[in-house]
């Protein structure tokens, strides 16, 4: 493997799941594989778990982490080809992505969608030029379309948290007061269907996700059918995927609340608006793997870099 952008780069899932553990349990055993290596972070956008997690792992394996708030701080970066160039971006991605190279031995980019151009969002424009142009591993912190840091840690928390060989996990939808990407979803998705469990979807009419990503996942439109026996429920907000970027639909009664999930694990990928998204006494609950999934961002990540010093 050479990039990670898509929870798809993994080829035996189960066997990356029972290693990151393994990382776990001793975190600095490969303290000395990125030694005088160092690891490139780019941010397009905000990040808390992502930034941090990816750190410490990168840190973890005696590498050196250098971060840049590209949106913030850097020169506005041009991505067609061809463009002239007498507008607001004062650098083209074959100069920035070939420089960065130069200082680094891996990079991570985040670059969320617009939500307003669903061609150009699909495109990858961000992630797959910096695939193009770089000469170096690129992973993705959470492109336009997918979020495979976060599917994996996802992975690796149901994993540690089952009771039963093949439980019945459930992707939610939730209201949200902002339109949100698809990424997180989508790559969620992808997991669960590489996994040995019961996957299903509940979002409301106007909210299913592509369907080349869903494929032939049980969609409910009725969340309390949806959840009947559910181990884990995870729950995420999206905008409308066919109505592209729209929010459609804010109806409260689809905030997830004890009551509903039962005796069923919560996951969300943080952050999360409390009392809108999932009520306080979920969060609050023994029932909540939201701080352990969190902390599984760390693992997730390292197990990635590890394999892409080990390959390169
Ligand atoms: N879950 C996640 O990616 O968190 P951040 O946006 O804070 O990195």
């Amino acid at each position: 493997m050479k990039n990670y952008t898509s929870i798809n780069d993994i080829e035996h899932l189960d066997d990356w799941i029972q290693e990151a553990k393994e990382i776990k349990r001793n975190p600095l055993s490969n303290n000395h594989l990125g030694k005088n290596k160092t690891l490139g972070m780019l941010f397009f956008n905000s990040s808390l778990r992502t930034r941090l997690s990816t750190q410490k792992a990168a840190l973890n394996l005696g590498m050196n982490p250098i971060v840049m708030n590209v949106s913030g701080d850097a020169w506005g970066i041009e991505f067609g080809d061809g463009t002239i160039m007498n507008g607001t971006t004062a650098e083209h991605i074959k100069e920035a992505a070939q420089v960065v190279s130069q200082y680094c031995d891996i990079i991570a980019v985040r670059a969320f969608p617009t939500l307003t151009d669903k061609e150009l969002d699909e495109s990858e424009q961000v992630l797959k030029s910096f695939v193009q142009f770089a000469s170096v591993p690129i992973v993705s912190m959470e492109s336009a379309t997918g979020h495979p840091l976060q599917a994996l840690t996802d992975a690796i928390t149901i994993s540690e948290n089952a009771t039963k060989k093949r439980p019945k996990v459930v992707l939610s939808w939730a209201p949200h007061v902002k339109a949100l990407p698809h990424a997180v979803a989508n790559s969620f998705v992808q997991a669960m269907q590489k996994m040995d469990v019961e996957f299903v979807i509940a979002n409301p009419e106007g909210y299913n996700l592509n369907s080349e990503i869903t494929k032939n996942t049980p969609i409910y439109n009725n969340q309390e059918q949806a959840f009947k026996d559910a181990d884990f429920v995870y729950t995420k907000n999206w905008s409308s995927y066919n109505e592209y970027g729209k929010i459609l639909n804010t109806d409260p009664n689809w905030m997830i609340t004890k009551e509903k999930i039962g005796d069923a694990k919560f996951m969300h990928c943080l952050p999360v608006r409390r009392n809108v998204v999932v009520e306080d006494a979920v969060l609050d609950s023994d029932s909540s793997l939201v701080i352990e999934q969190a902390n599984n961002r760390t693992f997730a990540a390292q197990i990635v870099l590890k394999k892409i010093l080990e390959n390169n």
